[in-house]
């Protein structure tokens, strides 16, 4: 049986590596196997363009290509085999990450991705997203407590609230992929959130 492909999301300072390793445990004492990666990432070749992604000056579209580029590998390297094994599949960020980012914080062209997302992907989604979901000014205030800002932890509070409504397109156009978290309550809080859609879909 294909494994579950199941990805995080939210803007920095959302919280969401926070839960990645309770969530890999949880997800371990139910399955077979648990591969838990991320992306820009994942695969030899896609660190060392998430090095560049993340750390040399660039714009959106150079941005995009890159990133689509290491997912790509990501995918035929990492993903795929591992779904492939029946292993489930964690992923701390996926193309929704791009749509936000490249598409809607930096205003590259929806439909550009769109395609790219097609190129790289073929048919493949995840099966399940966690949505980190916060207000732009509180995530701003837990990144202020974050040593060594990136190129995009160091944006405004502006352009984090492009790249959330970024999310809520991509979400208001496949609902029932996503569980929305509310990320701005408590640590304790949003693990029972998770709790509660795993338990939910029996998993
Ligand atoms: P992040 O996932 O926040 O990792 P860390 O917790 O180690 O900082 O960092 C990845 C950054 O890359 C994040 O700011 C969003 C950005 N990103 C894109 O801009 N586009 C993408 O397609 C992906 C996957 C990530």
């Amino acid at each position: 049986m294909r494994g579950r492909f199941i990805t995080l999301e939210g803007i920095d300072g959302a919280g969401k590596s926070t839960h990645l390793g309770a969530l890999s445990k949880r997800l371990r004492a139910g399955a077979a196997g648990v591969v838990c990666t991320r992306e820009p990432g994942g695969t030899n070749l896609a660190e060392r363009l998430r090095e560049l992604v993340l750390h040399a000056p660039m714009d959106g579209l150079c941005e995009s290509l890159l990133v689509f580029a290491a997912r790509r590998d990501h995918l035929l390297n990492t993903i795929e085999p591992a779904l492939a094994r029946g292993d489930t599949v964690l992923c701390d960020r996926f193309t929704d990450a791009s749509f936000a980012y490249q598409g809607a914080g930096r205003g590259v062209d929806w439909e550009l991705l769109s395609q790219l997302e097609r190129w790289v992907q073929g048919g493949r989604q995840p099966d399940l997203t966690f949505w980190f979901d916060i207000a732009p000014e509180l995530a701003a205030v837990r990144r202020a407590q974050a040593r060594d800002a990136d190129r995009f932890e160091q944006q405004d509070v502006h352009f984090f609230s492009r790249v959330r409504d970024g999310y809520q397109r991509r979400i208001a156009a496949a609902p029932d992929r996503y569980v929305t978290l509310d990320a701005g309550a408590s640590s304790r809080a949003v693990w029972s959130q998770i709790e509660a859609a795993l338990k939910a879909r029996g998993w």
